[in-house]
């Protein structure tokens, strides 16, 4: 299998049918479901909490039968109460906010005892210095390409930049941690965010935003493998 996970988010899906478009995008070819919480306070918007994970979770299944992560994002504060309901609730993957936890080091701990792989998002202009500590606690370092907060925005190319800088980190802990990207990425800027050094991408308006998810990430592996 290819290194490459391509995980639609859910936020540009139709909420009115969310366990058929969790279904429909992985019968698609997704790999992951990206699950965006926004709680409007974090960031200016607010979506879905764990209820709607977990009814979500047996329709995450691929074709084969074989379950999908469901890579949850909590863009959140406080964060260590929801990421342990997100755990009760199904997650496979929690990523938050380093500049949102108080304490990191300790909500690292609470994903990963309740058995979850953890990750850390790092905003436009966050800084990475937390990683230097962090690293060996770490499943996935998710780099945002936008602002969090909305759907469809333009992806800032200064995120390139970072994620070189991570996957140079990620490379000498010589780890098995995942670099994924997210916001505005698109069929024609998915290979110029690999080069940078990412392995794994969200795209929300790119793949529900268009009638043939299939057609969509096909377009996307094509740009990737090609
Ligand atoms: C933004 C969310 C993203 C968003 C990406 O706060 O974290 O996951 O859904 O949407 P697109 O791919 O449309 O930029
Ligand atoms: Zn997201």
């Amino acid at each position: 299998m290819s290194r490459y996970r391509i995980a639609p988010s859910i936020l540009s899906a139709d909420f009115a049918r969310l366990g058929d478009e969790v279904r429909t995008v992985l019968a698609a070819g997704a790999d992951w479901i990206h699950f965006d919480v926004m709680d409007n306070h974090y960031v200016p918007n607010l979506t879905v909490g764990p209820m709607v994970c977990q009814a979500l979770k047996p329709h995450a299944v691929k074709p084969d039968g074989t379950p999908a992560p469901i890579d949850v994002h909590l863009m959140v504060q406080p964060v260590d109460a929801l990421a342990q309901a997100f755990a009760a609730a199904g997650a496979d993957l929690i990523s938050f906010h380093a500049d949102a936890s108080t304490h990191v080091d300790r909500t690292l701990q609470l994903i990963r005892g309740a058995g979850c792989k953890a990750g850390l998002v790092f905003n436009p202009a966050a800084s990475l210095d937390v990683l230097e500590w962090t690293i060996d606690q770490l499943d996935l370092v998710l780099i945002m390409s936008v602002n969090p907060g909305f759907g469809g925005q333009s992806f800032i190319d200064g995120a390139l930049r970072k994620i070189e800088r991570v996957r140079r980190l990620i490379d000498a802990s010589g780890r098995d941690v995942r670099l994924e990207v997210d916001g505005g990425i698109k069929v024609d800027n998915i290979r110029r965010v690999a080069d940078a050094g990412a392995d794994t991408f969200v795209a929300g308006s790119a793949i529900f935003g268009k009638p043939d998810y299939a057609s969509v990430i096909r377009a996307m592996r094509t740009a990737l493998e090609g």
